[in-house]
């Protein structure tokens, strides 16, 4: 058999932000709006900070505009949340992200509580969650929709398929599954207490996997010629490529699926990096100006 088409995330997003960047000319030129996305960064995590400045940049390349806001990171809560008020009750402000993981000091269901349903482009406020999992208009979360997007795109119709999500997530896993069960696929969730865990993966046709374990899915979990979306980015050390200056090993980053062993089984499969991960930041570019539109009265833009 031959190896698995690899779905090239990296370039199929690009093709989302040019439709998006698209979508926010039209809104500048036809009706003299700016799209505005505010992120909120709190304390000094350097994944975060790798994030969000990604995030900016894309934004303002999308065509929008990108304001950023720091606290420190012994910020108390009541501070953001009264910045949040204020980005709430601001008309020019479309959408809302409040980066995670936030500090202990800080509850962050409180907080995602706190954004006002309409400019939560994270899809992660109660109201949006139960609007998803009941078919109502909502903005749904960035990285599920992006793994959507690409099923849609390798297969075509999902209806009746058998799908498995791996990881039960509030961000990945539960609104995967509800996103898929909206296509009408018949829907598993495994977790790590999951009986059989190889067996029941390998009887599905679409197997998205978002646990955060690295290689933790082998090739023999795998249905062969299925579709294989990994959510994962994991950093593990890769002595075969020798030492840094200061002596530790240089690193590489790997998937939640053993790519090399899954390639010869799957039918195709998301490369990490380059998978999923581009797909991220261009469904909230996507989120942010739908959301703009929404709230200024006018249908959604075709993204
Ligand atoms: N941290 C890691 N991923 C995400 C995300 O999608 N949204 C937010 N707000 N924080 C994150």
């Amino acid at each position: 058999m031959s190896d698995a088409t690899i779905i090239d995330g990296k370039a199929f997003a690009a093709g989302l932000r040019e439709k998006v960047a698209a979508a926010v000319t039209s809104l500048k030129d036809r009706h003299g709006l700016e799209a505005r996305l505010d992120v909120v960064l709190v304390g000094d995590d350097p994944a975060s900070h790798v994030y969000v400045r990604n995030k900016g940049k894309q934004t303002e390349e999308a065509g929008m505009v990108s304001v950023e806001h720091r606290l420190a990171v012994d910020a108390p809560e009541q501070e953001l949340l009264a910045l949040i008020d204020r980005l709430n009750g601001d008309p020019a402000v479309n959408g809302i992200l409040v980066q995670l993981p936030l500090p202990d000091q800080i509850d962050e269901q409180k907080v995602t509580a706190a954004i006002s349903p309409e400019k939560d482009v994270d899809g992660f406020h109660v109201v949006n969650v139960g609007r998803l999992w009941t078919g109502a208009e909502a903005p749904v979360p960035c990285t599920p929709y992006g793994c959507l997007l690409m099923l849609k795109e390798t297969l075509g119709d999902l209806k009746g398929k058998r799908a498995m999500v791996l990881g039960r997530s509030n961000i990945v896993g539960k609104p995967m599954a509800a996103l898929l069960l909206a296509e009408h696929c018949t829907v598993n969730i495994a977790h790590s207490r999951t009986r059989d865990l190889p067996e029941r993966c390998a009887e599905a046709e679409i197997l998205v996997v978002a646990v955060g374990r690295p290689e933790m899915v082998r090739g023999d979990w795998i249905k062969p010629g299925a579709t294989v979306i990994d959510v994962g980015i994991n950093r593990i050390d890769a002595p075969e490529k020798g030492t840094n200056e200061d002596g530790s090993p240089k690193t590489r980053l790997v998937g939640d699926v053993a790519f090399d062993e899954a390639v010869k089984v799957a039918g195709a499969i998301t490369p990490v990096p380059g998978g999923v991960g581009p797909m991220t930041i261009a469904c909230l570019l996507r989120n942010t100006v739908i959301a703009a539109c929404r709230q200024n009265g006018l249908p959604d833009p075709e993204v």
